[in-house]
Formats: structure tokens, C-alpha cells, sequence
């Protein structure tokens, strides 16, 4: 079994990667790729699909060559990826219409005002437990049928094809054979009802998309097909496991059971939920998702971003000069004498979840005159552990289940005074695992199961362990106090810019 691999995939917002997974769950070999990101009207994102995909093939190439691995010895193909990314693209000559519209991307705002006003809000939120908003792939799709000039009719005619990246990336991989879909991704399109797990046509219908364009969905560990052997290293192997980011995260890490909680800390930082076999639905503002589908069972997740938390960093950095580097920042933060008086609301770009107030602007309180550069640095790094412990409050208050542990990844979990503080302001223990790269991990271990790689997950967890233990140093008194000032720092943003 040695000399057999999995090989996972993913397709970031910033950068494709290929990783290597052998037998006993390491990661033997990884390439990675930046992706070029156009911005052409403010707050407008998108990326290049071709490109994206010769980074990818780029990134395989170099692991097959480099570790002179045969493609015979690869067990398994899957792909974890960015999710809601809208990529629509035509059947018959494989170019994309447009290029992708990234999932962060505002320029489908003004349709889901529109949504909001007419009153769809419940409706949606029902069918799919999404809030509308433009981050989501429905209006991305109206916006490219009805903006590319011939689209809405190509597309009646059934001449394109949508995905998020998996599709695309499966697409390729198959030499356009294979047009297909997972439930995490297809749970985050807006168009996909999470009970009866099919397309929701009345969706369709409102978001005038034919369903012709649709991947057919699939569950999240299964063979979807094969790599084309004429374009694919005269290989054919299995691709096997697909599943959003955030999801192979929550598998990768063993969230399996109802309230086990994965926080994944990038640019911006996603928290979510096993919330068990029952959807969920919040009332506080989270999103109700799929966790993933297995052998006919499915799971459900509750989900909360945050919009800025490694752009906090970014900003100390780049705006204010104050750190050189990340890494920094958690020796800095030590130098602080502030006695938690200090509080930075870094809302750049809203406020997130669990509010949702896209109008909220950045502050700052509790100056004096004795306020340092570390104090500065030290709240900006708290209000990133701030902003999880609300996500996490409102997931026990939504589902009444206890959050015992919290298991974190990402490039900004590396921080210890971050994760030290978020142990004490949430009171729980937390997990930090030292990759960055649950998310390949889980969709490795995906594809690892349907393959027979390995037998289950039992015996991927013996390989794996469950990383660096922080646990609570904080009295709760101490805890309730400066929890109570993050509150009131909140309510002044919200009340200064409503
Ligand atoms: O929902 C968007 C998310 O999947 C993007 O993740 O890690 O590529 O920024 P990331």
C-alpha cells in the first residue's frame, strides 16, 4: 500500500494546490499556485477559469514529475474548492462565457435587493437556509445569462453548462464528460432545496435559469468518473470525493458528531457546525448548509463568517505599519499593558455574521493617551476571537447543543495569542492543528473511502492526531466583562452608521 496515494486538489480564492496523501495520512508532496484576481469596478471579483485550470495541471505535473510518481500508483482524484464561485461555460467548445464570478464578488447586489424587497426572504431561507445576498451562485448565474450577450437564449437551448470550481475542475479532468456537483456545493448556490436534495424548481423559475444548465448532484464520497485518458497522462483514475472548503475542513478535522465546530481563519474567518441529521434553521443570522452526504445519509451545518479577520492583520501591516509580519503580531500583542480596555471593530466591509450589517463601519474604543501600538495590535487580534465567540453563541443558542471543542486551521490559527484568547473568551477548548490544509486532508479522506483506500474512518483517524490542546486560563468573570464591552463596542458601530 505504500507506494499508492490519494491525490487532493484544491481551488482557493488566492491559490490552487495538489497534495499527495499516502496510507497513513500524510501529506507526501504539495505544489501550490497563485490566482490571478481581477477587480474591474470596486468590489467587483473575479478569476480566470482557463487559468485556474492550467495552474492546477501545472501543480499535478510538477508532483507527478518531480516525486516520479505514476499515475497508476494515484488510487483516487478529489477536489475540494471555493464555494459559490459561478463559472458558466459552453458545452460544445468548453470556453467559459465570462470569467468566473468569485464568490466574494458585490456586482449581483442590486438583484438580491430587489429579491429582499419583493419578499422572497422567508421562501428562500426555507428551501435552501441561505439568506439572500449576492454572495451566493443564483444571482451571479442571472447576472452572466442575462449581462453576455446570446447567453439567456444559449443557455434555453441548453448550449452551457454552470459549475462552481469542482464542476469545472471535473470537466476538465474528464475531457468534458462528467458535469456534476456535490450537496456542500450545491448547498450554497441558493438554487438547491436542502430537504428534498434536488434543484428547486420554483428557484428556477424566479431566478429564470434553465435547469438544462444545472450539474447533475451528487453525494460527497463516490466514483463521479475517471480522468480522460488522452488528456490526462494516458490515466484513468477515479475521481472520488468532492466537498466545498469549509465542509472537507469539518471532515478533515473528524467533526463528524452534532456540535463539533471547525474554525478555518484566512483573510476572513469561517466557523461551522455539525448540526446532526436535522436542518437547522437560525435565527440568528447563520446559514443552514450541508456538512456532506455519505452512503445516502446526510449531514447538516450551521455556518457564520467573518469578512475580515487575517485583513485585520493585513491592515496592521499594510495600513498602519505597525507589524512586519503575522508572525509577529502574537510576541507584540504580549506587550501590551492595556488592560482590555481597548477594542477595535475591524467591520471594513460590514459587520458579518451574526449581524449581518453591511452598512456597519470599522471604530476603534477606549483610546487614553497611554494607548500603544501593541494595545492596538492586541485588540485586533482579539476582535478576531471576538467575532467567532458570537458565531459560536448563536449556534448554541439556534441549536441548543454544547460546544465543547473547537478545532482550528487556517494561516492566522498559527498565532498563539489569538488562539490562547479565543480559548478564554469563548471558554473552550480549542484544537489547533499544525497544516493548513484540512481542507484537502478531508477531501483526501473522501476520496480515500470511496476507493477502498482505506476502510473507514476509524482507521484514518489512528493516522491522524488532533493537534495542539489550548484550554480556558481566564476566570469567567473576567471573561463576562470584557465579553460585555465587545458587545457595547458592537451596538456603537451599529448605532453610529444606521
Ligand atoms: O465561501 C467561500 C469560501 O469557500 C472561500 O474559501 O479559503 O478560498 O477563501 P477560501
Amino acid at each position: 500500500m505504500t507506494d499508492r496515494y490519494i491525490l487532493s486538489l484544491d481551488v482557493g480564492t488566492s491559490n490552487v494546490s495538489a497534495t499527495l496523501l499516502d496510507h497513513d495520512c500524510n501529506s507526501v508532496s504539495t505544489e501550490q499556485k497563485p490566482i490571478t484576481h481581477f477587480s474591474p469596478h470596486p468590489g467587483w471579483s473575479e478569476e480566470d477559469p482557463e487559468e485556474i485550470w492550467r495552474n492546477l495541471l501545472s501543480c499535478i505535473t510538477n508532483i507527478l514529475i518531480m516525486g516520479k510518481i505514476k499515475p497508476v500508483n494515484i488510487a483516487g482524484i478529489g477536489i475540494s474548492n471555493q464555494r459559490e464561485t459561478t463559472i458558466i461555460w459552453n458545452r460544445h467548445t468548453g470556453k467559459p462565457i465570462h470569467r468566473a464570478l468569485v464568490w466574494e464578488s458585490r456586482q449581483t447586489e442590486d438583484i438580491a435587493k430587489k429579491l429582499i424587497s419583493s419578499g422572497y426572504s422567508n421562501m428562500i431561507h426555507e428551501k435552501t437556509g441561505l439568506f439572500i445576498d449576492s454572495y451566493f451562485s443564483a444571482t451571479k448565474i442571472t447576472w452572466l445569462l442575462s449581462n453576455v450577450e446570446g447567453a439567456q437564449r444559449q443557455a434555453e437551448q441548453g448550449d452551457l453548462l454552470f459549475g462552481t470550481l469542482d464542476t469545472w475542475i471535473i470537466w476538465k479532468l474528464t475531457n468534458g464528460h462528467v458535469h456534476v456537483t456535490d450537496y456542500t456545493n450545491a448547498s450554497r448556490t441558493m438554487l438547491f432545496n436542502i430537504e428534498t436534495l434536488e434543484w428547486d424548481q420554483d428557484l428556477l423559475t424566479l431566478f429564470n435559469i434553465p435547469k438544462e444548465l444545472l450539474p447533475e448532484v451528487k453525494s460527497n464520497s463516490e466514483i463521479y468518473g475517471y480522468t480522460d485518458e488522452k488528456t490526462f497522462f494516458n490515466a484513468k483514475i477515479p475521481i472520488a470525493g468532492i466537498a466545498g472548503d469549509q465542509q472537507a475542513a469539518l471532515f478533515g478535522r473528524f467533526c463528524t458528531n452534532p456540535g463539533d465546530v471547525v474554525g478555518t481563519y484566512g483573510t476572513g474567518a469561517f466557523i461551522i457546525m455539525n448540526t446532526g441529521s436535522d436542518i437547522k434553521l437560525s435565527d440568528r443570522n447563520l446559514l443552514s448548509t450541508i456538512a456532506y452526504g455519505i452512503d445516502g445519509k446526510v449531514t447538516y451545518a450551521l455556518e457564520g463568517s467573518i469578512f475580515v479577520a487575517g485583513a485585520a492583520m493585513e491592515w496592521l501591516k499594510n495600513g498602519l505599519e505597525m507589524i512586519d509580519n503575522i508572525e509577529d503580531a502574537a510576541s507584540m500583542a504580549d506587550q501590551s499593558a492595556d488592560d482590555g480596555r481597548l477594542y477595535v471593530v475591524p467591520a471594513f466591509t460590514g459587520l458579518s455574521a451574526p449581524y449581518w450589517d453591511p452598512n456597519a463601519n470599522g471604530a476603534s474604543f477606549g483610546i487614553t493617551q497611554k494607548t500603544t501600538k501593541y494595545d492596538y495590535i492586541r485588540a485586533t487580534l482579539e476582535s478576531i476571537a471576538y467575532q467567532t465567540t458570537d458565531i459560536i453563541y448563536s449556534m448554541k443558542n439556534d441549536t441548543k447543543l454544547d460546544v465543547r471543542n473547537l478545532y482550528v486551521n487556517g494561516g492566522v490559527s498559527t498565532n498563539n495569542y489569538l488562539i490562547q484568547f479565543q480559548s478564554n473568551i469563548s471558554g473552550i477548548d480549542i484544537y489547533r492543528q499544525n497544516t493548513s490544509d484540512a481542507d484537502l486532508r478531508g477531501v483526501g479522506f473522501l476520496t480515500g473511502l470511496a476507493v477502498g483506500f482505506w476502510d473507514d474512518l476509524d482507521e484514518i483517524k489512528r493516522h491522524s492526531g488532533q493537534g495542539k490542546l489550548f484550554t480556558p486560563e481566564m476566570p469567567q468573570t473576567r471573561r463576562r466583562k470584557l465579553y460585555r464591552g465587545w458587545q457595547r463596542a458592537i451596538r456603537a458601530v451599529r448605532e453610529y452608521t444606521n
